[in-house]
């Protein structure tokens, strides 16, 4: 990996600000100061320190977002701002969004450079649980969460795997999916005569949206969080 990169990549500072860093002589490189942006170095083996301090190297980055609506679930848009203008300083160029929410949802996205775990969470043979409040159009009837529950046709082959549901109100209900259809969620609900008038995803596969993460905030996830995960 280019030194540049591995500094940047560790939350040294930009590629530009690393490059004057270098220049200024405050990196060494097992000992040894480098002063070159494309010198390549080994991120497993070599000692790279910053002012004195050794760098220890992180291949992976685990970010979690509240996700703001009006906001678009993509790495780069040339004309709307996406989930990863969001994390700033960037830590890591190579981050992308763990699944998708729609651009009006709000709540829980993870983001990473791991795409193992990404791959793993998505896939429709591990089942993530994932949970949303959902804000509905109209009163929510007994038999409409029933068939939420048991399984609605929303116009795939199959109908959606059995849900659980919780109603909070009479328009306002705590849903959990199995499964991430496009849209799913929409669907659901206008599949039982009703529409979706806001929604937030408060849980994905065991990790809970921390109540003091404001909308548009994010930060690393903890090592314990980490692990209900991986
Ligand atoms: N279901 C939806 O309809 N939209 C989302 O963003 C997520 C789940």
């Amino acid at each position: 990996m280019r030194l540049d990169k591995f500094l940047s990549n560790n939350n040294i500072g930009t590629r530009s600000q690393v490059k004057d860093l270098l220049k200024s002589g405050v990196v060494t490189v097992n000992g040894e100061i480098v002063k070159k942006a494309d010198f390549s170095i080994d991120e497993n083996r070599d000692e790279i320190c910053f002012k004195g301090k050794k760098i220890e190297y992180k291949k992976f980055i685990y970010i979690i977002l509240n996700k703001p609506g009006n906001i678009v679930t993509a790495t780069r848009d040339k004309k709307q701002e996406t989930v990863l203008d969001l994390i700033k300083p960037l830590p890591n160029k190579d981050l992308f969004p763990v699944g998708r929410l729609d651009k009006d949802t709000t709540g829980l996205l993870l983001i990473t450079n791991d795409g193992d775990l990404s791959h793993r969470l998505l896939s429709p043979k591990y089942h993530v649980d994932k949970t949303y409040l959902v804000g509905a159009k109209l009163p929510l009837s007994k038999s409409d969460l029933e068939a939420l529950e048991a399984g609605v046709d929303i116009g795939d082959e199959e109908i959606t795997l059995p849900a659980k549901v919780e109603l909070l109100e009479d328009k306002k209900l705590l849903l959990t999916i199995h499964e991430g259809r496009y849209h799913q969620v929409k669907r659901m609900l206008e599949a039982v005569g009703n529409e979706v008038v806001s929604l937030k995803r408060v849980s994905f596969g065991g990790l809970s949206l921390p109540e003091d993460l404001e909308e548009g905030k994010w930060r690393e996830l903890t090592e314990d969080e980490l692990q209900k995960i991986i």
